[in-house]
């Protein structure tokens, strides 16, 4: 199967109540886990590239890799633009075939946001590309200086009705208490579900969630026992991420998770077989780890079976 557009994948999900993971990918490996879960568990999916992942790998080594790996698991599948920020990336994106595309203008004030987001829209309608714009502020602990503070940096859910009517993008990012990486919550977790209800009342396009990995105590034992050295590393529970699938969230983001999948597996192969040195043997453990988180992932979102 060709690669579909965002849309195309997240409004039957937001239609009936559950979610797609938006995988980040930047390797082989990693891309393979994905779609080796898709196929398996008969999911849609998206794999999402960031501008440094780009950078990093190459747009057509990219693009090729994932477009061969797509038809190969024969689920719909989109390639997106993770977090772009910079125009000629977005636009470079949309050359090379990229489905699906996000303008991360959260950063800016409101009517920027607006301005920098239909600008994207225009530039993506004549391909048929969908687009994600995020409104409101992912924060770190480090950034966390109090809850009010914080809780500023939220998406407002009337402000989130008058960016999707007057910017016409297909999905929007919300800020409802996650954060990217492995350090997410100084204390307890909590998701401004209330909020994430209030939005989801208003705004009808697919709500993505951002800053979504879990942690998994698991995974992240397993890296700590090889000699992982991550204190006080936390993620959004499982709990959380099916209460804000249940209230309007059709994208979720993973790729804190998958990082340390590989890394635990690294580690764990060249300890305890010290003796290889054949880079298949070390990543193929790496790329089992990851399969196994996506494929869990899909299950908690609900995507499993929907194709
Ligand atoms: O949201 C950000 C993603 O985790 C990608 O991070 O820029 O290090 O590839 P990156
Ligand atoms: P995590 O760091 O929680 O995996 O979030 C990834 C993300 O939001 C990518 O856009
Ligand atoms: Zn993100």
């Amino acid at each position: 199967m060709t690669l579909v557009t965002g849309k195309d994948i997240l409004a039957p999900a937001r239609a009936d109540g559950y979610a797609v993971g938006a995988f980040n990918t930047s390797n082989l490996e990693i891309t393979q886990a994905v779609f080796e879960a898709a196929s398996e568990m008969r999911s849609p999916v998206m794999v999402a590239t960031s501008q440094s992942a780009i950078t990093y790998a190459g747009h057509e080594q990219i693009r090729f890799m994932v477009e061969d790996l797509a038809e190969r698991a024969g689920v719909p599948a989109a390639l997106h633009l993770d977090h772009g920020t910079d125009l000629d990336v977005v636009r470079s994106c949309l050359e090379h075939g990229w489905s699906s595309v996000m303008i991360d203008g959260s950063h800016l004030p409101f009517e920027e946001n607006v301005r920098v987001t239909k600008e994207v829209v225009e530039m993506a309608a004549p391909r048929g590309v969908s687009v994600e714009a995020e409104l409101g502020r992912l924060m770190g602990i480090e950034d966390e200086i109090a809850v009010a503070a914080s809780e500023a940096t939220y998406t407002d859910p009337d402000e989130a009705r008058e960016f999707v009517e007057r910017t016409g993008c297909d999905s929007l990012a919300v800020a409802i208490g996650t954060s990217h990486g492995a350090y997410k919550f100084k204390s307890e977790p909590k998701l401004a579900i209330d909020r994430l209800r209030k939005i989801a009342e208003r705004v009808a396009v697919p709500l993505v969630l951002h800053g979504a990995s879990a942690v998994p105590p698991d995974v992240l034992g397993l890296a700590q026992r090889y000699g992982a050295v991550l204190p006080g590393a936390r993620g959004v529970p499982p709990e959380s991420i099916r209460e804000a699938v249940a209230h309007g969230i059709a994208k979720v983001n993973i790729d804190t998770d998958l990082r340390l999948a590989f890394t635990a597996r690294v580690r764990q192969v060249l300890a305890e077989t010290p003796e290889v040195f054949d880079p298949r043997k070390i990543l193929a453990a790496a790329r089992e780890g990851m399969k196994e988180v996506v494929k869990s992932k899909m299950e908690l979102f609900g995507s499993t079976g929907k194709i």
